[in-house]
């Protein structure tokens, strides 16, 4: 019964993400993105085949937006507002991104309250950009 109680410890530890464990974008990438995204963000993931609207080439954000990298637009679509689509295919990954909080600078200059993760994540994004 202890050893069982103690695994069980241990498996609720390792699901539990320690604060202290720096987020890393790349890494929520590789996590919950990759299969649909593909790898390199270019929308080619292993299920990608099975989605009626294909996901969206995210090395070709800013492109697409007139050289100009869609931050707010880019953290909508991840938190959970509809895509371009309207179809729900992708998930709402707020829920996922939720902990620490940070004053997030908008390009614009307004700061917002927003999960670090999500800043991360959209930091990494802008990263892959062509
Ligand atoms: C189940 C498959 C799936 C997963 C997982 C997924 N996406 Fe998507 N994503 C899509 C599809 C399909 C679209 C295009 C359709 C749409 O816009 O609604 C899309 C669109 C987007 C867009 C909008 C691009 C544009 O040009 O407007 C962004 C940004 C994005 N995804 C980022 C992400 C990130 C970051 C993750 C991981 C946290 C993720 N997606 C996980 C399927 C997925």
């Amino acid at each position: 019964m202890v050893r069982l109680s103690m695994a069980l410890m241990a498996l609720v530890g390792a699901c539990n993400p320690q604060p202290e464990v720096p987020v890393s974008g790349r890494g929520l990438y590789d996590g919950y993105c990759v299969k649909c995204h593909g790898t390199l963000g270019q929308g080619d993931g292993r299920l990608a085949a099975e989605l009626p609207v294909a996901p969206a080439d995210l090395t070709m954000l800013r492109e697409n937006n007139g050289g100009v990298f869609p931050y707010e637009a880019v953290m909508a679509q991840i938190y959970g507002y509809p895509g371009r689509h309207h179809l729900g295919l992708m998930p709402q990954f707020g829920p996922v991104l939720e902990g620490e909080q940070i004053d997030w600078v908008s390009p614009s200059g307004q700061v917002v309250s927003t999960p670090r993760a999500l800043v991360e994540l959209v930091d990494y994004l802008e990263v892959i950009q062509q």
